[in-house]
């Protein structure tokens, strides 16, 4: 049976007071048949999660450790106390900009299930490595270095030279991809590892979701630029439930 669709909006760093008002309408738009969650900046998910009660607020990124003296950076029990469910760990802008290693996205993963938070695991190959032919090697021993233990909530497979490009893979691209991550998060977790929603994430957009969301093996998406406004997000959204 194919797994209920999870459509995660990722808004970077962009977001203040004045968006609660989107948010909100995002939220009053979603359907049944489908999870939604948006993950904000820091600053914002409090505020969001008081002004959407029962809607998915999630962070973008969390340290491994529980308390000390790590400036600036986040605890998960912190993210859970300002009301966060959910939490991006992974995304290639935090591997590429802060340099954060495999086994250190794994030891956030680990820190985020230990709060209760539910874990969005972001993998994804360079166009050097989608060129050369070895994206499925790649990111297949990518996501087995950054599983935690417990299984993660979702996976979601961001070619990095897709995101925010415009560009997508074929959509047998994308379906052999998450074919092989399938497989990986089986010998991983077992049959718990069918139920960990495969997300696509780069360059989702209103014109492309439904044919995408129409892959097998495709649980959902992570979207970027377009999931900033109602009038972008939930057409997204609505193409997950109608699949
Ligand atoms: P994009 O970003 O949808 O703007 O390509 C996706 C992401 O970085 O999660």
């Amino acid at each position: 049976m194919a797994n209920r669709k999870l459509v995660a909006g990722n808004w970077k760093m962009h977001g203040t007071a004045e968006s609660i008002g989107e948010i909100v309408r995002i939220a009053a738009g979603v359907p049944t048949g489908v999870d939604v969650a948006l993950c904000l900046s820091a600053t914002l998910i409090e505020r969001a999660a008081r002004a959407v009660p029962g809607f998915a607020i999630g962070a973008q990124d969390v340290h491994s450790m529980e308390r000390g003296a790590f400036t600036g950076d986040v605890a998960a029990h912190q993210l859970h106390d300002a009301r966060a469910s959910f939490v991006i760990v992974g995304h290639s802008e935090r591997r590429d900009g802060h340099r954060e290693s495999d086994t250190q996205v794994r030891a956030k993963a680990v820190a985020a299930q230990g709060a209760g938070l539910k874990v969005i695991l972001c993998v994804g190959e360079s166009l050097e490595a989608r060129e050369a032919g070895c994206a499925i090697s790649i990111v297949s021993a990518q996501l087995d270095a950054s599983l935690p233990p417990s299984p993660v909530e979702a996976v979601a497979y961001e070619p990095i030279w897709a995101i925010g490009t415009g560009r997508i893979p074929s959509l047998e691209d994308i379906g052999e991809m998450h074919a092989a991550l399938r497989s990986r998060l089986i010998a991983a977790y077992g049959a718990a590892g069918n139920v960990v929603r495969l997300l696509y994430g780069g360059s989702v957009k209103p014109s492309n979701a439904a044919e995408i969301f129409g892959v097998a093996d495709v649980d959902g998406a992570l979207v970027g630029g377009a999931s900033m406004t109602a009038a972008d997000f939930l057409p997204i959204v609505e193409a997950a439930a109608e699949s």
